[in-house]
């Protein structure tokens, strides 16, 4: 197997493709393109092989800086930047093949196929693996082509309100109701049902003390009656699955209390509904020691949540892209060729570089790593909230952290301005902080967007921990003196 040798191009001028950008290419750049959104900082390169620090230049000025990121680029570098493991077993993959049609077997899809089927909990194990080169949007049509499959006559999917599984045009009609606020109609938009979202910390019946991601010990879940009477067929047409996310994720880290899923899996048995978990976010150790949410509840309250379909993306592909969705065995059915195929679904850099990082992560004990660190900045977060009337509710776990701003803890009047000022005076101050998505009403008005989300690299030292604590309160501090002085 030869090392990489140029051929045509001098190895100079091949680099000099990622190393940098200039000026003049900057302002070319702002006329070609199409979105209208990106931030003023380019990202060049990471401050060292896998480090949640990132080097990186000022749109406007050029000025250099390193940051420290909490957003792992949505969520997705669980090693940081370039991690050296990772990248030098995509290199090998790399001297191979970089790209194989979709019904080809690879060693790497064989391999990845295999490790997810050991990985995940409950019923899901030993089951049948999808894979995408794309990431999340692509693994929920599949898990919901699969359910349309199974459940022959049955063909609307429920979905909860604030839910975000992707930006494809099915997707985008599954999200939230992001479809209010786009400038083109839905597409199939009566393929969905939406439903409430258990929501504890402002919960619908009033109870007030569902803190930290628990729920009110008073509730009666009357929640879950509700979402019952669509189950058992107030919805317009027959179910074939409901998709949720576990802990509501872009929505504002609101996580279902355990209690209602159990109640759900009883309901959805005797419908024959399938239930489709998304743990794109909260998936792949994110959350602590487990690899999945699914299995820390499993593990930690004793009972089997598991759905018959999960779906994955973001840290899954170690940094490349990639998504995946895993069904039950029990689920007899396959997907034909028409039914599902993609010219680069079948990506053997991002299925090595997922399986680098599982070995990764397995062998250099990550996921502890994960689990401790979130403890350190959930606690100090704690002591701050003691200080500051302004920090309503701190919701994990692991480092999955999302912090809701709130104008005082009596009235969790949310403080969405405090959010974008945050974002900024962060950036400002060397941290990338992330925000959840803002909370629509059915006719697109803003209800909140007032979630702060610390979600670093998991590779985190205890010394960056403390820097992003010092840094919060001081990006706190200043940010409310901002707005006081507007
Ligand atoms: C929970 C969840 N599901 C699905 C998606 C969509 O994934 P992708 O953007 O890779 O299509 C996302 C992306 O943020 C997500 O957070």
């Amino acid at each position: 197997m030869a090392d990489f040798e140029p051929k045509i191009v001098s190895k100079e001028e091949l680099s000099r493709i990622s190393a940098d950008v200039n000026p003049e290419e900057l302002l070319l750049f702002d006329d070609h393109c199409l979105n209208v959104h990106y931030e003023s900082k380019v990202l060049i390169e990471a401050k060292e092989p896998g480090s949640p620090w990132v080097v990186t230049k000022d749109l406007k000025t050029g000025e250099r800086a390193e940051i420290m990121d909490c957003t792992s680029q949505n969520w997705t570098l669980a090693l940081g930047f370039a991690h050296p493991d990772v990248n030098y077993a995509v290199s090998e993959q790399m001297k191979r093949l970089t790209h194989v049609k979709s019904s080809v077997v690879s060693p790497a899809r064989a391999k990845f196929s295999n490790k997810l089927a050991e990985l995940v909990p409950g019923r899901l194990k030993g089951g049948r693996v999808h894979i995408n080169n794309s990431g999340g949007s692509l693994a929920l049509e599949a898990a919901i082509k699969l359910a349309l499959v199974a459940s022959k006559n049955a063909d609307q999917i429920l979905v909860f309100r604030g839910g975000y599984h992707g930006n494809t045009l099915a997707m985008l009609t599954a999200s939230q109701p992001i479809h209010t606020v786009t400038r083109f109609r839905p597409f199939g938009i009566d393929c969905f049902v939406r439903v409430p979202q258990p929501y504890c910390y402002r919960c619908m019946w009033n109870y007030k003390n569902g803190l930290y991601g628990n729920r009110d010990p008073q509730c009666n879940l009357e929640c879950f009656n509700l979402v019952k009477e669509y189950l058992q067929g107030l919805s317009s047409r027959k179910l074939a699955g409901v998709v949720l996310e576990l802990c509501q994720a872009a929505g504002g880290h609101i996580p279902f209390p355990p209690e209602f899923l159990v109640k759900l899996r009883e309901v959805c048995d005797e419908e024959k509904i399938l239930i489709i978990y998304d743990e794109s976010q909260t998936a792949v150790w994110r959350t602590g020691k487990y690899f999945s949410l699914t299995e820390k509840y499993e593990k930690e309250l004793g009972i089997d949540l598991s759905p018959d379909m999960m779906c994955f993306t973001k840290a899954i592909g170690g940094g490349f892209p990639l998504g995946a969705m895993i069904a039950s065995p029990k689920i007899k059915k396959r997907f034909s060729p028409s039914e599902d195929h993609t010219t680069f679904s079948n990506t053997p850099i991002g299925l090595t570089a997922g399986l680098a990082l599982i070995k990764v992560i397995e062998k250099g004990k990550i996921n502890e790593n994960c689990e401790e660190r979130g403890k350190q900045i959930t606690k100090r977060l704690k002591e701050l909230q003691e200080k500051y009337d302004v920090i309503g509710d701190i919701r994990g776990p692991g480092l999955f952290i999302g912090i809701e701003l709130v104008k005082n803890k009596e009235s969790r009047e949310p403080f969405s301005e405090l959010l974008q000022e945050m974002l900024a005076e962060g950036i400002r101050q060397n941290i990338f902080f992330g925000p959840s998505m803002p909370y629509l009403t059915g006719t697109g008005k803003i209800i909140r967007h007032n979630l702060i989300k610390i979600k670093p690299p998991l590779v985190i030292t205890e010394e960056d921990a403390d820097y992003i604590c010092d840094k919060f309160e001081s990006v706190l501090k200043a940010s409310l003196h901002n707005l006081a002085t507007k």
